[in-house]
């Protein structure tokens, strides 16, 4: 079949396709730790799921605006300017149909071929392809040894073709928090080069130890006309099937890419905009309740990954740690020892290679605690085969 050049090269998401062979390992009975999964496991806050339900019932559920409705446009940019110390206006603002969607039609909006993105590693693998999906170039930057963003590395790989920088705090796969100072390291670059900041912030809320997650225009106000905050509902309020999220920068960018989404995919759901604009409006409990629980499984997973001698960022957010494995790992990388790792124990993580640091795995720690005792206790067995 001939197929355009634009998708021939795309690979389907490692986690996606990880996911759907552990599924279908469960379906024929295999008893397995899916650690792959990237979202969490608490239902939506109470006041989203009836605020849902409510717009269903009302029977108000029509084709908004395609930039969004202008009460959740409104809604987000109330929370962005109280969370973000810095204001928005809804006319800042984009609703699109998810966090991807946002990162997509704003990838899509700022670069073209003959561009370079600066994207720091480990990184989490859509950025690459929806990169390359808009033609430009994906450059990516490794970690320092202790696998955090390598700022003198970042700065050493501007060109005069750099359009764009992208971020992600906390880190999907790390969980590593990039501090002030780092921010501020990155907002420089930006200015000094007229380079774009994009902020993936979906995880900004999930931060534990007292931490907080600045957005590059709390850490850098001078940066806000050249950085676009992205956002959304799946991981702070555990609605990742509620598929919606948000863009906010200049106008004039959020104008281009609204005007691309009305072409493409139309206005984001009704009823998922009615309960993220209910979320943002009323600081759910629930959030906090499941920031508390996943700081309590983060420290039993690492404690345990530290009793094996494993080295791994310090995870102050979202929920995922990346041990450095590469003295465990053979010729096939971290993707045999995932493989391996299946079949031997029925223990699902994702390699490192998905993330561009074929030296880590990452383990997702949204599951319970016994569920991680059992991971621990079957990684630990593969492991001491393995030494
Ligand atoms: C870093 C990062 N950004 C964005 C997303 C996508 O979020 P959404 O469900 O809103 O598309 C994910 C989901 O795994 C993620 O890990």
């Amino acid at each position: 079949m001939h197929l355009s050049r634009r998708v021939q090269g795309i690979s389907f998401s490692v986690t996606l396709a990880l996911d759907a062979r552990a599924k279908e390992l469960a379906a024929q009975g295999r008893d397995l730790v899916n650690m792959a999964v990237g979202e969490p496991d608490f239902p939506a806050p109470r006041v989203a799921r009836r605020a849902a339900i409510a717009r269903i019932e009302s029977g108000d559920v029509r084709y908004t605006a395609a930039a969004g409705a202008a009460s959740t446009r409104a809604a987000i940019a109330r929370h962005l300017s109280e969370t973000r110390a810095t204001p928005y206006r809804p006319d800042e603002v984009v609703v699109c149909h998810s966090a991807k969607h946002a990162l997509s039609g704003v990838i899509l909006s700022l670069v073209e071929p003959g561009d370079q993105v600066l994207v720091p590693l480990p990184a989490w693998v859509s950025y690459v392809e929806q990169i390359r999906i808009a033609g430009a170039e994906p450059v990516l930057v490794p970690p320092t040894a202790g696998c955090r963003p390598d700022l003198a590395a970042l700065r050493a790989a501007v060109t005069p073709r750099s359009r764009l920088i992208l971020i992600n705090s906390p880190s999907n796969p790390t969980g590593y928090v990039l501090s002030p100072e780092e921010l501020r390291a990155i907002a420089a670059l930006a200015r000094e080069h007229e380079l774009w900041i994009l902020s993936d912030e979906i995880y900004r809320r999930l931060t534990y130890d007292g931490r907080e997650a600045l957005s590059p225009v709390t850490a850098a106000p001078v940066v806000k006309d050249r950085t676009v905050i992205v956002d959304g509902a799946s991981k702070a309020f555990a609605m990742t099937g509620y598929r919606i999220g948000y863009a906010a920068g200049p106008r004039e960018l959020v104008d281009a890419v609204t005007r691309l989404h009305s072409q493409m995919t139309g206005a984001p759901n009704t009823v998922s905009q009615a309960a993220l604009e209910a979320a943002l409006s009323s600081e759910p409990p629930e959030v906090a309740e499941m920031c508390a629980v996943f700081a309590q499984r983060r420290d039993l997973l690492m404690a345990g990954l530290r009793e094996l001698g494993l080295e791994m960022p310090e995870p102050g957010g979202a929920f995922y740690a990346f041990p450095d494995v590469s003295a465990l790992l053979d010729e096939r990388g971290s993707d045999g020892f995932c493989e391996d790792l299946l079949e031997r124990e029925g223990l699902v993580l994702v390699p490192g290679s998905a993330f561009g640091v074929d030296q880590h795995v990452r383990f997702s720690y949204a599951m319970e605690e016994g569920r991680i005792r059992e991971a621990l206790a079957r990684f630990e067995r593969f492991v001491a085969a393995l030494r």
